[in-house]
């Protein structure tokens, strides 16, 4: 175990936080261990991944940080049409995914180049181009952070639902996923329905994409939105897309007839915030107040807005970006004008994706 070290490597916004204690686990044994010490018994503890969806609000975490990093794929499994693939929780997502898709197996393509680690993914249920994780998650394992004990979580015990689990909600901060087995294809339908995916394919001369161009299509949209994080600060989707009523929406579709929407199975709708935050902006707050935004403060539109250390990416207003000299208190206070302005301009409060250290 290290002491004081910097996550800045360790967090995609680029923060600096200093961890008082930091343990990298690269053998689920040293995890076991590590519960059982005497520091971990009486610190409080973060349990790092990838560190791609984390904002740490202060420069110092005082206790101890459990980095993940442990290695290996193996089939447990193989039977005509499936596969059954244990990745172990340390390994780097996009890589997992391509491995996959090298070897042919279908079920993970649409989530290529998500950033982040395996074990990381039933956490908040990664989903993106018509995929969640847990459409091919067969199970997972879980280290209980109290006795050490390892226990196994079939699909219904995750409680998945849009960019949630059981592991972000009863039973926060309990367990620590060591491994994830997938049940994967190796011949399926591939899933091109999602957003611009056709239009990509069509316009590069594709008819029909195998699996590896399905992957290296979304990984070229991805691109095209997202930032990279090696050279932009960022946590992807800074907001969960709201889920709101049927009358609300409609109400709100008056003023707004473009507002994007789909169904959901309840009856209810869910709207971009992407689009919510494009189409609000400092302008719509009442009181402007907290980051002084340099030049864009009176902006009609969040989009593109930024002061010296931090903004809202241009191409995706989903995206809140540090580029660099900025501290977790600076986004935090971007994302509560965000917000305000949604709140104010639809009566929609979106709220974060991204967990808060
Ligand atoms: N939109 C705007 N303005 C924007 C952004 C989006 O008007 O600045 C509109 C788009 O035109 C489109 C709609 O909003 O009509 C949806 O946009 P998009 O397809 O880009 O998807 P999203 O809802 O913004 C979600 C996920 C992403 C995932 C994409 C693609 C959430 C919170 N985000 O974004 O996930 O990659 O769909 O499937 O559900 C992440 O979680 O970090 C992430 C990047």
């Amino acid at each position: 175990m290290k002491t004081n070290v910097n996550l800045k490597p360790y967090n995609s916004f680029g923060f600096d936080a200093v961890a008082k204690h930091f343990a990298e686990i690269n053998e689920i044994q040293e995890l076991e261990s590590l519960i059982r010490s005497d520091v971990f018994k009486h610190e409080k503890y973060l349990i790092l991944s990838g560190g791609n969806n984390v904002l740490f609000r202060d420069d110092f975490f005082d206790g101890v940080v459990v980095y993940i990093n442990s290695k290996g794929i193996e089939i447990l499994h193989e039977d005509g049409n499936e596969v059954v693939v244990r990745a172990q929780a340390g390994e780097d997502w996009p890589d997992f995914v391509r491995f996959c898709v090298g070897k042919g197996w279908h079920g993970v393509e649409n989530l290529a180049h998500i950033p982040g680690k395996v074990g990381a993914a039933p956490v908040q249920n990664i989903g993106a181009y018509g995929m969640e994780l847990k459409d091919n998650f067969l199970r997972c394992e879980a280290m209980d952070l109290t006795t050490g004990e390892t226990k196994v979580f079939t699909k219904k015990e995750c409680r998945f639902g849009y960019r949630e689990s059981v592991f972000k909600n009863e039973l926060k901060g309990q367990y620590i996923i060591t491994s994830v087995d997938f049940l994967l294809k190796k011949d399926a339908p591939l899933n091109l329905e999602y957003g611009n995916i056709k239009s990509y394919l069509e316009q590069n001369g594709i008819e029909r994409p195998s699996l590896q161009q399905l992957h290296d299509a979304i990984c070229a949209i991805r691109d095209a939105k997202l930032p990279d994080v090696k050279q932009i600060g960022s946590a992807g989707s800074f907001f969960k897309n709201p889920v709101i009523e049927r009358a609300l929406f409609e109400a709100l579709q008056k003023d707004s007839p473009t507002m994007p929407h789909y169904d959901e199975p309840n009856g209810k709708v869910k709207v971009p915030a992407g689009w919510l935050i494009e189409h609000s902006g400092p302008s719509t707050l009442r009181l402007a107040s907290g980051t002084a935004g340099s030049g864009t403060a009176g902006a009609t539109s969040w989009k593109g807005w930024r002061n010296e250390h931090v903004g809202v990416y241009e191409k995706q207003a989903l995206v809140l970006v540090h580029y660099g000299g900025g501290t977790g208190q600076d986004i935090v206070e971007l994302a509560h004008r965000i917000q305000d302005s949604v709140e104010e301009k639809f009566g929609i409060r979106i709220s974060p994706e991204v967990n808060f250290v």
